[in-house]
């Protein structure tokens, strides 16, 4: 049996804090065999607000998937985004050392770092610098440079920034939370990867992350990603109307909008609600439809805020490869058809398959895995005589949908 490395990614999400836990093997397969969700208590609009809330709610998640795997976990790849981050493509140029003028992996690791050179405002921090492509003497599009012959090497590529107070304040979660951070990948970057397909990627196409707090856009075109933007708007906000218009706390009303809620009136349900309004002496009963007059006009500025983006991003027209939407709140009934009329073109929703259970909340989670486990130089420990690599899927999955029947009571 091929020897094994274990990963983590943690998803610090505005809802829902979320750690996936991947056995790796020498190829960069992945065996998911941990998850595990909390609920965000410190969290708003992406930015952590409370940091001991953040950490017990990271605490919560680690230690269920820590029960799942039956190990400690001490290190995870942390997924970040919204709007504290930017993308900014650059470029980096160094001679080759070598007096054979073969490349080296240094001649590759100083290019990178020449990428790295670039103004940024002194509240910004680099947090990674992911290679395109390397260009040999004027040769583009090469994926792996060494071991080529030549005088000038070159790469293009995406450096990941973040406003420094907020990162700062991230690591101090996670550090509490007694983790370590080994490596930290933008969101955007590793959901499109997953998410769309190559072609999508090559003819242009938008993945729009929606979730409670904030809506991720990343846009692809010629297979590279070509910006990053995130409006701080989600699934909160319908949550939000129903409260003022139902007069509901927050938490009733997002138990009714996931209930009963649509963004549409041919997607709504027909059941009649009953409901206590805040200082009311009986119970108030509407029909779901009724619903549709909170949420859809709601739902239609958050997607003319979604398409200003696109066209802000240099898409006058939809991208030819159409747009792919994730995230806990896509799942509204009703939304993709809002989607398609605003946005104009084709739209899929995209639900990751890898966790046993098909939920577009996980893409981000699941994503971050993947991207670290496919990019990165793991070191690998273990005789393949682990119990738990010899497991059987099937078993995996059971475990995962006890544990979502668990979470998500259903
Ligand atoms: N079936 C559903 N119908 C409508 N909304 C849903 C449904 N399931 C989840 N949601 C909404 O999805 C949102 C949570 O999505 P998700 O878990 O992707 O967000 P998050 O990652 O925690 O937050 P963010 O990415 O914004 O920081 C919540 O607003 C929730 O109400
Ligand atoms: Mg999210």
């Amino acid at each position: 049996m091929a020897k094994t490395s274990m990963l983590c990614s943690l998803d610090l999400g505005t809802s829902n804090t979320r750690v996936i836990v991947g056995e790796i093997d020498r190829e960069g397969a992945v065996n998911i065999i941990g998850i595990g969700q909390s609920k965000s208590t410190g969290m708003k609009k992406g930015i952590i607000i409370d940091i001991e809330a953040a950490v017990n709610s990271i605490e919560d998640a680690v230690s269920q998937a820590e029960r799942m795997i039956g190990e400690d976990i001490d290190t995870v790849v942390l997924g970040i985004g919204g709007p504290q981050t930017t993308l900014l493509r650059n470029s980096g140029v160094v001679a080759v050392q070598g007096e054979d003028k073969e490349i080296t992996p240094q001649d590759v690791t100083r290019v990178v770092q020449a990428a790295q050179v670039l103004a940024i405002p002194p509240e910004r921090e680099i947090i990674s610098v992911n290679p395109i492509s390397y260009i040999v003497d004027g040769y583009e599009g090469i994926k792996d440079p060494v071991g080529m012959i030549g005088v000038r090497l070159e790469v293009d590529a995406l450096v990941v920034t973040g406003k420094a107070t907020y990162l700062q304040n991230v690591r101090r979660c996670v550090e509490k939370a007694d983790l370590e951070i080994s490596d930290v990948v933008l969101k955007g970057i590793a959901g499109g990867n997953m998410a769309l397909s190559s072609d999508e990627r090559e003819l242009g196409c938008a993945l729009i992350d929606i979730g409670a707090g904030v809506t991720e856009i990343s846009l692809y075109k010629h297979n590279t990603i070509q910006s990053f933007t995130s409006i701080p708007q989600g699934g909160d906000l319908i949550t939000y109307d129903l409260a003022h218009g139902l007069r509901v706390p927050y938490s009733q009303a997002e138990q009714i909008k996931l209930l009963y809620g649509a963004a549409s009136y041919e997607a709504a349900g027909q059941e009649a609600i009953s409901y206590d309004s805040v200082g009311a002496s009986e119970s108030t009963q509407i029909d779901a439809t009724r619903l549709v007059e909170y949420i859809k006009p709601r739902v239609e500025e958050m997607f003319d805020f979604i398409r200003n983006e696109l066209i802000k991003s240099g898409f006058r027209e939809p991208p030819s490869g159409g747009i792919v939407l994730t995230g806990g709140t896509c799942q509204l009934p009703g939304l993709l058809e809002v989607a398609e009329r605003k946005l104009g073109t084709n739209v899929r929703i995209y639900r990751p398959e890898h966790i046993g259970v098909s939920d577009p909340s996980f893409t981000s989670s699941t994503a971050v895995l993947y991207y670290a486990a496919g990019h990165k130089k793991i070191k690998f420990h273990g005789s393949g005589k682990d119990s738990r690599t010899q497991r059987k899927p099937g078993k995996f999955m059971s475990k995962f949908r006890s544990l979502f029947t668990e979470l998500f009571g259903g």
